[in-house]
């Protein structure tokens, strides 16, 4: 159990250097084992998920060398086993991308179906339509994914919905496949693209990554590279975000700007500045915001993973606003833990109706997941005068804990304790409890 105090109210000023982005890491880590030769992959994110993927990875034999917390050597000739532990799914659902890299190199893959989780019921029908195209059995077996091939061949592949994680596996093994595979109607964001970029300097051949068409040319075999991960825009947007609600000034540092247009846009439209550099923004937020609506799509729209985050700068907007989740089915789940510390904010359907107050004030709070969790987080820096306790009954996923410790750096007034279940409030009036209840996979 962790317990975390924040004594927010304050504006938010100072810089911050974002890490590599966790959702290309997962992909990319999985990717680095269709070699035999060693990867060296730099600027990983020192995150949770990132430690039980390379665990998981370990488990199947492959060599696995922490250099440092941002860098990794991975060598995947030693793998001895195609079957991956549910222990791992069960901890991070982007040990799938295992599925995509195993049946590439090995035409053999065997991987427990990862579920549902708190964001909505999340299949992956679209992942395993792949597979078969290229000419896989697919079965479900005992709650696993069995997937064989002969051999796997290239083809023409039509999502039906634009997923990241079914473009990025099938991408995996048709770049491993005899012959062209199109995938089309495939996700275009930024990681998709890193991904892309790593397997080609592992001597893949994948060209349109970043439009909606994706072709690839199969190689019978790929090569050692170093790569280095490009920057996270989700932890790069959470920053801006809480720039804004805190009506604070925080220079985001090292990040690719063109990534984060979409939050960019969205902060200008309710008052915020925002200034791009070659490889940084500032957000400055020296006034009340204003309403304004969203509605997430896949990338280049406005982000899911950021729609909790912007949500908490809304409830303080003058005005009503409106947010509309079209990714996931449930990811509204903070909005009644909003309410509790004075957001006015009504959930219908996949909408959010927000009506803007002055200021937040603290309650105890729970976060269903790791982008809730940032956003209570935000709401708790921002409310007035107030501590805030956040109480863990699982390890929060060290990406918040990094976003905690980057603001502590900044002296705002928060702690973070470990191994405590009941500490003392240190002032019934002013304290946020934030309980991260879940103990289901995260991403
Ligand atoms: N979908 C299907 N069938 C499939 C695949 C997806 O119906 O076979 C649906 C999903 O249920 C969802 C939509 O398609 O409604 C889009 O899902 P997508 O496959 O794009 O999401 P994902 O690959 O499971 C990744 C990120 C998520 C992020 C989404 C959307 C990783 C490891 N996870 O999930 O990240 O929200 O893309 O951008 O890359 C997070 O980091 O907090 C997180 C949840």
């Amino acid at each position: 159990m962790e317990q975390y105090v924040i004594k927010g109210g304050n504006p938010l000023v100072g810089e911050v250097e974002i890490g590599g982005a966790k959702n290309a890491a997962l992909a990319i880590l999985a990717a680095a084992i269709m070699t035999d030769e060693m990867v060296y992959i730099e600027n990983l994110p020192d995150v949770r998920d990132i430690n039980v993927l390379l665990e998981a990875i370990k488990e199947i034999g492959a060599v696995v060398e922490r250099v440092s917390p941002t860098e990794v050597k991975i060598t995947g000739s030693t793998i001895s086993d195609i079957s991956v532990e549910y222990e791992y799914i069960k901890k991070i659902r982007a040990s799938y991308y295992l599925l995509g890299a195993l049946l590439g190199k090995y035409k053999s893959a065997e991987v427990p179906l990862p579920g549902g989780c708190n964001i909505g019921s999340r299949p992956i029908d679209q992942h395993l339509k792949g597979f078969r195209a290229l000419g896989a059995s697919v079965d479900i077996l005992h709650g696993a994914v069995v997937a064989k091939a002969e051999n796997l061949t290239g083809k023409h592949i039509f999502l039906d919905m634009v997923s990241v994680g079914a473009t990025i596996n099938i991408m995996m093994a048709a770049a491993m496949a005899t012959g062209n595979t199109i995938i089309e109607n495939a996700a275009r964001e930024p990681h998709v693209v890193d991904v892309a970029n790593f397997l080609n300097s592992m001597g893949a051949s994948i060209k349109g990554a970043g439009t909606d068409v994706i072709r690839i040319q199969g190689v019978e075999k790929l090569h050692g590279t170093t790569y280095s991960i490009i920057p996270d825009q989700i932890e790069a947007g959470t920053f801006m975000c809480a720039a804004a609600a805190t009506r604070g000034d925080i220079m985001v540092k090292n990040v690719i700007p063109k990534h984060l247009e979409a939050t960019t846009a969205k902060l200008e439209e309710i008052g915020c500045q925002v200034e791009e550099f070659d490889d940084a923004v500032r957000v400055v937020a020296n006034k009340r915001l204003t309403r304004t609506h969203v509605k997430t799509m896949p990338y280049p729209g406005y982000p899911t993973d950021m729609q909790p985050q912007f949500a908490v700068a809304l409830t303080l907007a003058e005005g009503t606003s409106i947010v509309t989740e079209s990714i996931f089915e449930n990811r509204f789940k903070y909005a009644d833990e909003l309410s509790r510390m004075g957001a006015n904010i009504k959930v219908e359907g996949n909408t959010a109706i927000i009506d803007g107050v002055e200021k937040l004030t603290g309650a105890r709070v729970s976060a269903p997941d790791l982008r809730a969790g940032a956003a209570l987080v935000i709401a708790g820096l921002a409310a007035g005068a107030v501590t805030g306790i956040l109480h863990t009954v699982f390890n929060i996923p060290a990406i918040l804990s990094g976003i905690l410790t980057q603001i502590s750096l900044w002296s705002i007034n928060l702690r973070i304790m470990s191994g405590k279940s009941n500490l003392p409030l240190l002032n019934s009036e002013t304290i946020i409890s934030f309980f991260v209840s879940r103990s289901g996979s995260s991403t």
